[in-house]
């Protein structure tokens, strides 16, 4: 099969198309057929080897997961003889991340960590959702505890996770700021944010705002800064960023809510709980993913790189040549 394959750590360049082994399914695993693939964070922090933790779990001088790509899209092809939930046939999403493997034309996976997907959603729909949607849905409702008519702040607004928390944001009657860079103003506005806030023109943290929820894909300042921004009893939520930010907002949360009352909590992402949840949402027609792409496989690198400057605006989709054949 073809796969994007790495055996060291780097820039995107280091990425290579191959013909590999298709893998064969423990007695646990199915094997998908995969139609689309997204690109997270993590992948972006694995290619490179950072932070060091990763080199730690993961391969301290080469990479030991030779294949990228956790958000994974496709067709089940065999099973295991112990699976119980899937069959030949049937079409399922989810995040292997821990296993990776999703930048192929086939991967496996065991069935805790796939949800069966609906009809009326595109694989490459699919593929973007189940990173993405769980640290928004998870950071919201979860550690954010999200009331109807709040003032909600989602700092890395136009990437993943942030268009995902607009959508399940607006279901709680909020009322949403988004922050980004000017180039992604405008689609923040047409997707429903009520304010928007530009950061390489303007501080949130210091523009005399406050609000009830901040969510944080970035977490790039002191935790001092952030508090300052929230209202009495207000959240702090970080999902994602800088690891000194988050370990200051770890270790000194607890300090600042005893003194200001003010909450600070990180999301440790449980991954692939609530896809039913989403399902349900998407078949409502309550959440739609915002999709930047789709690319080919061949073309995975190149999605990389345009990961790493940072310019995509939603979820980066792959889609394998087979699912333009569906
Ligand atoms: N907690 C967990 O268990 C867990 C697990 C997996 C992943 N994660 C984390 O989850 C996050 C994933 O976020 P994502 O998928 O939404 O990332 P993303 O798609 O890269 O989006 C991030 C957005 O932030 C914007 N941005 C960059 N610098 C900014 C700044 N200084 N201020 C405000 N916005 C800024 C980016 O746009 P521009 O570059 O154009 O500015 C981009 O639109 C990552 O932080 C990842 O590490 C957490």
């Amino acid at each position: 099969m073809k796969a994007i394959v790495f055996t060291k750590y780097g820039i995107p360049d280091v990425l290579e198309l191959r013909e590999v082994d298709k893998p064969v399914p423990k007695d646990d695993e199915v094997l998908i057929k995969v139609y689309a693939v997204s690109i997270n964070d993590w992948d972006w922090n694995l290619l490179q080897g950072t932070p060091f933790i990763n080199r730690l779990l993961y391969g301290l001088f080469k990479p030991k997961k030779k294949i990228l790509g956790s958000d994974i899209a496709g067709r089940i092809e065999a099973v295991g003889k112990n699976v119980e939930r899937f069959q030949p046939g049937d079409e399922v999403f989810g995040d292997l991340s821990g296993e990776w493997g999703g930048f192929a034309e086939y991967v496996c996976a065991r069935e805790n960590a796939l949800a069966l997907k609906p009809a009326n959603m595109t694989f490459d729909e699919a593929a973007a959702i189940p990173q993405a949607a769980m640290l928004a849905l998870q950071g919201l409702r979860d550690k954010g505890q999200i009331q109807p008519g709040q003032k909600l702040l989602i700092n890395g607004a136009g990437g993943g996770v942030g268009t995902f928390a607009l959508q399940i944001a607006k279901l709680h009657g909020v009322e949403v700021t988004g922050v980004d860079s000017s180039g992604k103003l405008d689609m923040l506005r047409s997707m429903g944010f009520d304010q928007v806030i530009d950061y390489t023109q303007e501080d949130f943290t210091k523009n005399g705002q406050r609000y009830d929820l901040i969510l944080d894909v970035k977490t790039n300042r002191s935790i001092f800064n952030y508090t300052r921004a929230l209202r009495p009893n207000g959240i702090y939520v970080t999902v994602g960023g800088s690891m000194s930010r988050i370990f200051q907002a770890l270790f000194l949360g607890p300090l600042i809510s005893m003194i200001s009352k003010k909450n600070i909590r990180l999301v440790a992402l449980k991954q692939n709980k609530d896809l039913a949840y989403m399902n349900e949402l998407f078949e409502a027609g309550k959440v739609k993913p915002v999709i930047d792409g789709p690319y080919k496989l061949s073309e995975v690198p190149e999605a990389m790189r345009y990961f790493g400057k940072g310019n995509h605006k939603g979820k980066i989709v792959i889609t394998l040549e087979h699912n333009n054949k569906t």
